[in-house]
């Protein structure tokens, strides 16, 4: 199966497993995020799944669910009122011990807004993103206010962390997030504590957010390359 089928699979069985009829839904950012999203919409056109209101983690994910007809309220509604029954998001890397490491569309900062404050947080993945361990790999996106750049550098550099700040696509000029900051992508010399880190990290003034999912248990649903799905 080519990679897209795998990402497809994975997060339909994750859609039609987790997601029932009167919740209240977190919806996640990416290509694999993106089949959730749509096999929601497939439910809820068919009666399949009624009463679902969902949360959305970046514009990108709130356009295509607005497009799609989901119903949306935002995370300080008084029908969400800061929590949503389950969460499903992909991941950029998860370790065995089931720390993640996610922030490659630069949605970070929702995203775990969203799967922190979630009874049940799914991720979806095919088996590329499992890794031993987390911070040599692929690279940990921190969201960074940007008057604040140079002092997270120096942080970062004390830690001896090598990173780069995020550029767009046609290399004009920074990634700017949905929150108007900058993504440094920060890679560490050998792997690293997720939850130590996660914490490490969010405690440099200036850091918004960073991207290491560890402080809260996911449910890891993972596409095998012959197409049969694994529940970590
Ligand atoms: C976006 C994310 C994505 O979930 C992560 O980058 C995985 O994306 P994809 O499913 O496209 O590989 O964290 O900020």
């Amino acid at each position: 199966m080519t990679k897209d089928e795998l990402k497809k699979i994975v997060a339909y069985e994750a859609v039609d497993k987790f997601v029932k009829s009167g919740q209240k839904i977190g919806l996640g950012t990416g290509s694999t995020a993106i089949w959730a999203i749509r096999r929601v919409a497939e439910h809820l056109k068919s009666g399949k799944l009624k009463n679902i209101l969902a949360v959305t983690t970046s514009l990108e994910t709130e356009i295509e669910a607005e497009r799609l007809g989901i119903p949306l309220r935002s995370l300080n509604s008084n029908d969400i009122n800061g929590h949503v029954d389950v969460a499903i998001d992909g991941a950029d890397e998860v370790s065995s011990c089931l720390s993640l490491v996610k922030g490659g569309g630069a949605a970070l900062f929702m995203e775990k807004l969203v799967a922190y404050n979630a009874d049940k947080f799914v991720v979806v993945v095919d088996e590329s993103k499992l890794v031993p361990s987390i911070g040599t790999g692929f690279p940990v996106p921190v969201e960074v206010v940007p008057v604040a750049r140079a002092v997270v550098a120096r942080r970062l550099k004390s830690m001896r962390a090598d990173f780069t700040i995020r550029v767009g696509t046609g290399k004009c000029g920074p990634v700017i997030t949905d929150n108007g900051n900058i993504i440094f992508d920060v890679l560490f010399k050998t792997p690293v504590d997720g939850p130590d880190m996660e914490r490490l990290i969010n405690s440099i003034p200036g850091v918004y957010e960073n991207g290491f999912f560890s402080l809260v248990r996911p449910i890891v649903l993972v596409a095998k390359s012959d197409g049969a799905i694994e529940h970590l």
